[in-house]
């Protein structure tokens, strides 16, 4: 839960720094950074010799970078993450017989499905979704919904018509199947078709009136990208392939591989030379300085008009005079001790 919440905070300030980062050109010297208004930041790339290897490639026609097409790219975070759309996975009956339907079949590279942001919906009446291996029948993964389809309420997805249910991590390669209850082919007239997909928590808001019909629709899935194969310790020994530039550290990854991130005080894309910059906090209200405030590289430091001193933060010990009277204080008590301690051991003396 923690994690997650970690993870949530993690988009949520990766969205706010969006801005930010739009301003600063995110790919090597001569490659473009935009497919129409989607930033491209390296590792990936457009055109040759822009991306890192042939995983960070995006087709900018098509917006999209394996499989088949299918994942439809909307936004790349230099967090690691990217998000995107992915159809879904059907399959329709006439109340006897499977008439159509569609498994969704996935291969994704070196990326996976994020496990803490998205969730497998099932929706149908007794209806399973089944995310499977792609050449295998290994299920990893199933959501399975009640087949008591009387009980439908908009908004609620526990059972009833709809359910979601956690996805295994490391998800780079699968097939997503909707099944309706083999006993019960089509048993319900107004449900014809049964749906199965991957989408974002808190993404999808069920409708009863979806059971009727919601084929061909497309939901928003967070990926999770790495570069490297190794830990950050075992990378940063092999300099020629430690991707993470000046002035950035390592993050470990849960799967394959590690990230980048600019150090702190730092801001810019970890990945590319120099692309760390250093903030200057001493502009834009970002520094805590009563009077004056100094930027160096990585943080910023605060001074103290002349005669006093102390750290000049407004949440620290501020500028004052009272450091140097603090000294006077203590070499005060200091006399004391010592001549209570003379007076004591002349007085043992006289004993
Ligand atoms: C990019 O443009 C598309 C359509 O042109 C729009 O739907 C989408 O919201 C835009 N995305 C961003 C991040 O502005
Ligand atoms: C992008 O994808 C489209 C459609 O699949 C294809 O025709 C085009 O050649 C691709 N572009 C590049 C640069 O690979
Ligand atoms: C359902 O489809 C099967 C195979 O196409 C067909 O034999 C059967 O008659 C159909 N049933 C109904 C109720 O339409
Ligand atoms: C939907 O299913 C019902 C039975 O559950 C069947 O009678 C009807 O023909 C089906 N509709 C279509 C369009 O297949
Ligand atoms: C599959 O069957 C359903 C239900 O009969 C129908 O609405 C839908 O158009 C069919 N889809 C395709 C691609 O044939
Ligand atoms: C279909 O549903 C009806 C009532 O909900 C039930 O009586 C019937 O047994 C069901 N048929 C099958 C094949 O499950
Ligand atoms: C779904 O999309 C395909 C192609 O994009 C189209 O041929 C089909 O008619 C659509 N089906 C429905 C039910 O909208
Ligand atoms: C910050 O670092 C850059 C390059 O690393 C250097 O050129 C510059 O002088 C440094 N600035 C300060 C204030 O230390």
């Amino acid at each position: 839960m923690t994690r997650l919440l970690q993870r949530f905070t993690i988009l949520i300030v990766m969205l706010s720094r969006k801005e930010a980062e739009s301003q600063v050109v995110q790919s090597l010297p001569g490659c473009s950074d935009k497919c129409g208004n989607v930033t491209i930041p390296y590792p990936f790339g457009i055109e040759e010799n822009c991306y890192l290897a042939t995983h960070y490639r995006v087709n900018c026609t098509t917006l999209t970078m394996f499989s088949k097409n299918i994942f439809k790219l909307v936004d790349i975070s230099l967090d690691g993450f990217m998000r995107g759309v992915l159809p879904m996975a059907y399959g329709c009956y006439n109340g006897t017989h499977e008439l159509n339907g569609s498994d969704l079949q996935m291969w994704m590279g070196r990326f996976s499905v994020s496990s803490t942001m998205n969730l497998l919906t099932s929706v149908g009446c007794d209806t399973r979704a089944d995310i499977m291996t792609l050449d295998g029948e290994d299920i990893v993964a199933v959501g399975i919904t009640r087949s008591e389809c009387d009980w439908l309420y908009d908004g609620s997805c526990s059972g009833y018509g709809c359910r979601q249910v956690p996805l295994p991590p490391r998800m780079t390669r699968f097939r997503i199947r909707s099944q309706r209850n083999p006993g019960k082919v089509g048993n319900w007239s107004f449900n014809n078709c049964s749906y199965a997909f991957i989408v974002q928590r808190d993404h999808y808001k069920f409708y009863k009136t979806d059971i009727d019909n919601m084929l061909n629709r497309s939901f928003p899935v967070v990926l999770e990208w790495t570069v490297g194969h190794n830990d950050c310790k075992h990378s940063q020994q092999d300099k020629t392939r430690y991707v993470c530039k000046e002035n950035s550290v390592c993050i470990d990854s849960t799967n394959d591989g590690y990230n980048c991130r600019c150090a702190p005080g730092y801001q810019g894309n970890p990945y590319l030379p120099n692309g760390c910059q250093d903030i200057n906090e001493c502009e834009g209200g970002l520094n805590d300085c009563i009077y004056g405030c100094v930027n160096v590289n990585g943080t910023y430091h605060c001074s103290c008009p002349f005669g006093q001193s102390g750290d000049g933060r407004e949440h620290g010990s501020g500028c004052s005079y009272l450091k140097a009277a603090k000294s006077v204080r203590n070499l005060y008590m200091a006399v004391t001790v010592f001549s209570y301690h003379i007076d004591w051991q002349a007085s043992s003396w006289a004993l």
